[in-house]
């Protein structure tokens, strides 16, 4: 999740790129830079944020009509200046942006360094410019075309080449770009709102589509080079709406994102049929027979993720396992040695307590994994081990599209691991792979009835004073994070408990003025969680059920019932979460509150 943005005309392009980048700097802030075609192809880039580029550029002023410019959320090596965007090919002729990942960029740059090629980066981009370096004979089109033929991952580029001063080529996979045209002169961007204070004027590309732009014209191919048409929309969006994607507020957008974010985490890591984690490739067949326990510290939503993890590690790889937060695990002189594992999670990577317990954890012996957000984040730094979940710059303060990477993270590496320790049939992991790759879609069929869930908090929980969040196993993991949704953005009182542990305490709460939101979707104790429906509906507490497509007989028990699309129990969390988000969401927003910053909350704490 990066900012793309290009221009080609007759007026400087130089201030028109940094302007659009600042509109995009909420994209991604670690690094940028730009590249300008004049007399010559000059790159100016920096570490930090635009307005470092823009001291940097008044050294170096680039002068030219044509330019591409970047500002990077870092997903393959550290945020540096070598690692920014624009990249060069390797004899400087051409440069690239791009947002995205290319999935199979270590055995393309193995490639090419075979045939004597030397890089300069980290990242998986720079495969991109030096491969339409080996395939360009002065013609830029082609040469995208032939390299993106055996480029697999998800990518929005734009591509100069020095020698065609009026051109401007640019291509998508599953990472937006957008083309505005102007009168003797078009723009191209990541989104929108880059675009809106010089055109209305918009062409959304197609996933395969590649583009040839020159100040008059715009031409579109598809994968097989067929000329095709885009239409031409006019957008009347401002540019904060733009931000926001057209959405009221960031949250909704990234939990509207979340079908994608479903795609990326699991982009690179299944390999015909198979789950490969190749940043645990180290992971000896020995040192993990040898492990006695499992921990997962973290804080918040993070925290919920590793009690999901807790779950599905003492199901699959059969060790003891224990969900902590890390405030109280680094003060608890827990009982670690080498033969623990501990997983850390952190969508910042910054978080104190979560670094307190990760270099207490270390400091006794225990092999660290990360799952991590932030690229280059001190957690990312600290661990043995980083698995990123590639979610994108999360901007709400109440954490969502982090929380469904994460999970799903967590899902494939145990998998993983199980599978390395000979605890996982092939059968079941393909039928885990198979399941996996149909989530996105059973996402996006839940957010194509979020108005159903608006609907239904509107009209029920105005006058609510107590709200329980119940659910059994997974679906337990699931009501804690569906409890702390609801609490941090609509400051409504609300507790996630053990379904059948309500009878033990906290239905002597339950009234008619009670909301009790079960989670129902964990099918091997689907009956036993409907059991515990029944004993709130008989103190006439409202209950709304997220259940599972198919179990029909909840409807005649719950005041209401949402279903979630059917998957295997394991990988449920990942989209049963979604409507949790929803009503925590409309919640708010039926309260006119500040959901984007709520009261006395931060993004990143990095204060114990
Ligand atoms: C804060 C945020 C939460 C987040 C928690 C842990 O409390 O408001 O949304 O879950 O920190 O943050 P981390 O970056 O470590 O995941």
């Amino acid at each position: 999740m990066c900012g793309i943005v290009g221009y080609i005309g007759n007026k400087k392009a130089l201030p028109l790129l940094i302007d659009g980048l600042k509109h995009l700097e909420y994209r991604g802030y670690d690094s940028a830079g730009v590249a300008v075609l004049g007399d010559d192809l000059n790159v100016v880039k920096t570490q930090g944020r635009i307005k470092v580029l823009e001291k940097k550029l008044k050294e170096f002023p680039l002068k030219g009509t044509l330019g591409i410019g970047h500002t990077r959320w870092a997903t393959h090596g550290i945020p540096n200046e070598v690692n920014a965007h624009p990249h060069y090919s390797e004899s400087k002729n051409i440069v690239v942006v791009h947002n995205g990942i290319v999935e199979n960029y270590l055995e393309l740059k193995k490639m090419l360094i075979k045939e004597g090629h030397n890089f300069r980066s980290e990242t998986d981009t720079e495969v991109i410019p030096y491969l339409i370096e080996e395939f360009y004979d002065g013609n830029l089109l082609e040469a995208v075309q032939r390299a993106l033929n055996i480029i697999e991952g998800s990518y929005a580029i734009a591509v100069i080449a020095k020698s065609e001063k009026d051109k401007l080529v640019v291509a998508r996979n599953d990472s937006p770009l957008v083309i505005g045209l102007g009168k003797n002169e078009n723009f191209v961007a990541s989104d929108i709102t880059a675009l809106l204070p010089y055109t209305h004027k918009i062409i959304t590309l197609e996933n395969g589509d590649i583009a040839e732009i020159t100040k008059k014209e715009v031409n579109i191919y598809d994968k097989q080079g067929n000329k095709i048409e885009r239409p031409v929309q006019s957008i009347q969006w401002n540019a904060e709406d733009a931000q926001k994607g057209g959405f009221k507020h960031f949250m909704l957008k990234e939990i509207f994102e979340e079908p994608h974010v479903i795609k990326e985490a699991m982009r690179g890591r299944i390999k015909n049929d198979s789950i490969e984690i190749p940043e645990l490739k180290n992971l000896s067949k020995d040192y993990l027979k040898n492990i006695n326990q499992v921990f997962f510290v973290a804080c918040g939503t993070a925290y919920h993720a590793g009690v999901v993890g807790k779950y599905l590690s003492e199901k699959y790889l059969k060790i003891p396992s224990k969900a902590e937060v890390a405030s109280e695990f680094r003060y608890s002189d827990p009982v670690i040695d080498d033969k623990t594992l501990l997983f850390v999670i952190s969508q910042s990577g910054e978080t104190a307590d979560t670094l307190a317990a990760l270099r207490l954890g270390k400091e006794k012996g225990a092999k660290t994994i990360g799952i991590v957000n932030v690229v280059g984040s001190s957690v990312a730094r600290e661990v043995d081990n980083v698995v990123y979940v590639h979610a994108g710059p999360e901007i709400a303060v109440a954490s969502t599209k982090a929380y469904v990477a994460q999970v799903e993270v967590i899902g494939l590496i145990i998998s993983y691991l199980a599978k390395s320790l000979g605890k996982l049939s092939e059968s079941s992991e393909r039928t885990i792979v198979k399941e996996l790759k149909m989530l996105p879609e059973k996402a996006q069929s839940i957010l194509d009835r979020a108005d159903a869930i608006a609907e239904f908090v509107y009209n029920t929980t105005k006058n609510i004073e107590e709200t329980f969040y119940i659910g059994r196993n997974l679906d337990y993991a699931l009501s804690l994070e569906g409890a702390l949704k609801l609490k941090e953005i609509s400051y409504v009182h609300a507790e996630g408990y053990p379904a059948g542990e309500l009878k033990h305490g906290p239905l002597a709460l339950v009234t008619p003025k009670s909301l009790i939101i079960a989670i129902d979707t964990y099918a091997p104790l689907y009956k036993k969680t409907l059991s515990n429906i029944k004993e709130v509906k008989a103190r006439k507490g409202k209950v709304l059920a997220i259940t599972r497509k198919g179990y029909k007989d909840m409807e005649s028990v719950a005041d209401k019932t949402f279903y979630v699309p059917e998957t295997i129990p394991d990988l449920s969390p990942i989209i049963s979460v979604i409507p949790l988000q929803l009503i925590a969401y409309y919640t708010a927003e039926s309260r006119g509150l500040d959901i984007d910053k709520p009261r006395n909350l931060a993004k990143s704490v990095t204060v114990e």
